[in-house]
């Protein structure tokens, strides 16, 4: 058996289901790209029949895909099938992913459905994908949760009918490590065709054991792992890629597996996708926080001096936490920048390279040094935006602790094109300038998490904002970058206000192609 590990990215699907992490399709792009970089074997870019949308950004990430295969998920049945196909079609390497339950409890409750009928269903359905390519993957939902026997039978059927990767997930993180091993042992060793196959395994972190379950099925034979940058996903989320790939490097001397994973890459993907998504990094997140590889106690700081390897079993330079020797300031000129972006994983054309050099200029105005953490929201904030139904041109605000003289909040924005302006008090700053661009705009949204975060250190950095809205149904996360954080404010509002918006759109038009 191989030892090498194949990582399959669920960040753009499972991820992006999570709450608050929707994506536009140029954020998406960046994603896709970042994750080639990262050395990642198969991205699954989106369940292209879950909506147009869907559909759209998982055919542009294949179209724009070099060596990576592709994966959409669909259900397993015709419609889905076909629509999948017709996504992932035009990639170099495309895969179809379909699922269905095979627990008694979704059988019976989700699909009403007898065991045999499902069988059935699987055998159609893969039949159906093996029709488009031999790159097709089954997953058999629930199978933590499901008769160890029957799953055998389902991997039996899938395999003959072309399935070439098997995914076994726990669905509801309900698995214990040496349990979710065990199973996965008995399902290789029962299903007599299970060499024909890849096995997978797909763990959700519901009880915290993603990664833990996730090396526990490597350790008995399973070859490729489901993962999400920084672990993101439904409810609790993934296993998060980075901790699995440096869990394998640290300890290859134990688990003996490769993988191709550029570890370097590892801090500048968390960071990306955190600011895509508008979701800080927890100061002690494994790998990737800011305190991972900080030293506070004393004794600790004495055994560095003395040999680094006394408290760090790896170095921040191998996740690509290291300071960029090239540093951008106000007298940095075009090719510098471009360099630097370069550096930073970001391929600029000449318009958007012109967006961000004036941005950088104006940046270098206020504040001396430009690090990594800066040029990576600004690239962010400048050129990766949706192109907007609401922009946000000026905003000016007045606090005061002047009995008698409320805050106030003057506001100029294009709406749908058009320009208009509005002012207003507000019981501080920030409510001021939700109020004048509710007044303006016509809507009520309830704010529903409003939070500051400094990318960089020192009282000039760079603010970053983040407010998560609610009106009605929808509920959706905006962000935004700027050393005054009033005006990060009123970006992230504005940004979390088109979210809402957009989400409205896909909402009514799904409702009119199913009414
Ligand atoms: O958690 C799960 O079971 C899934 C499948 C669709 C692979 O996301
Ligand atoms: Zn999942």
């Amino acid at each position: 058996m191989s030892n090498r590990v194949l990582f399959f990215d669920t960040t753009l699907r499972d991820g992006e289901q999570s709450p608050g992490a929707t994506m536009n399709l140029q954020e998406k792009l960046r994603i896709a790209y970042q994750l080639e970089v990262l050395g990642v074997d198969i991205m699954e870019a989106g369940f292209p029949a879950s909506s147009q949308g869907d559909f759209e950004s998982v055919q542009r990430i294949a179209r724009q895909a070099k060596s990576i295969q592709v994966a959409g998920l669909c259900r397993c049945m015709d419609s889905d099938i076909d629509r999948c196909w017709e996504a992932v079609k035009d990639a170099r390497n495309p895969r179809i992913h379909t699922f269905l339950s095979t627990s008694p409890l979704h059988m019976k409750y989700k699909l009403r459905k007898d065991p045999e009928v499902v069988l059935q269903m699987i055998e159609a359905g893969v039949r159906r994908c093996a029709g488009y390519t031999d790159n097709v993957e089954f997953s058999a939902e629930d199978a933590s949760r499901s008769e160890r026997d029957f799953l055998c039978r389902v991997v039996e059927t899938a395999i003959r009918a072309g399935a070439t990767t098997i995914n076994l997930p726990d669905t509801v993180g309900y698995a214990q490590p040496q349990e979710f091993a065990d199973l996965i042992r008995y399902v290789i060793e029962n299903t007599p065709n299970s060499d024909k196959a890849i096995f997978s395994v797909h763990c959700h972190n519901d009880l915290g054991l993603a990664v833990a379950n996730t090396l526990a099925a490597l350790s008995v034979g399973a070859r490729q792992a489901e993962v999400t940058i920084s672990g993101i996903g439904e409810r609790a989320g993934n296993a998060a890629l980075e901790e699995l790939a440096m869990a394998l490097r640290v300890r290859k001397d134990y688990y003996g597996l490769e993988h191709g994973i550029v570890t370097e890459q590892l801090y500048p993907s968390c960071r990306l996708l955190s600011m895509t998504i508008g979701q800080p990094i927890p100061n002690n997140k494994a790998i990737v926080g800011a305190n991972a590889f900080a030293h506070e106690s004393g004794i600790h700081q004495d055994g560095m001096l003395k040999n680094r390897e006394t408290y760090e079993i790896m170095t921040p330079q191998s996740v690509g936490r290291n300071e960029s020797n090239l540093v951008i300031g106000k007298h940095s000129g075009r090719n510098a920048v471009r360099n630097k972006f370069e550096s930073l994983g970001y391929s600029l054309d000449d318009d958007q390279l012109q967006i961000v050099f004036e941005a950088v200029k104006a940046l270098a105005d206020r504040k001396k040094t430009l690090l990594d953490d800066d040029l990576m929201a600004l690239v962010q904030e400048e050129v990766y935006r949706m192109p907007d139904l609401y922009r946000l041109r000026h905003v000016s605000v007045q606090s005061s602790d002047a009995g008698g003289v409320p805050p106030t909040a003057a506001v100029l924005m294009d709406v749908d094109g058009m320009e208009k302006s509005g002012a207003g008090f507000g019981v501080g700053p920030v409510d001021a300038i939700f109020n004048v661009i509710n007044d303006m705009l016509g809507r009520e949204p309830q704010l529903e998490q409003y939070a500051v975060n400094a990318v960089t250190g020192g009282t000039d950095a760079l603010g970053e904002v983040t407010v998560r809205l609610r009106e009605g149904e929808f509920s959706a996360v905006g962000r935004g970058a700027h050393p005054d954080i009033l005006v990060a404010t009123a970006r992230a509002y504005v940004n979390a206000l088109n979210h809402l918006a957009k989400k409205e759109k896909e909402g009514e038009r799904l409702h009119c192609q199913h009414s």
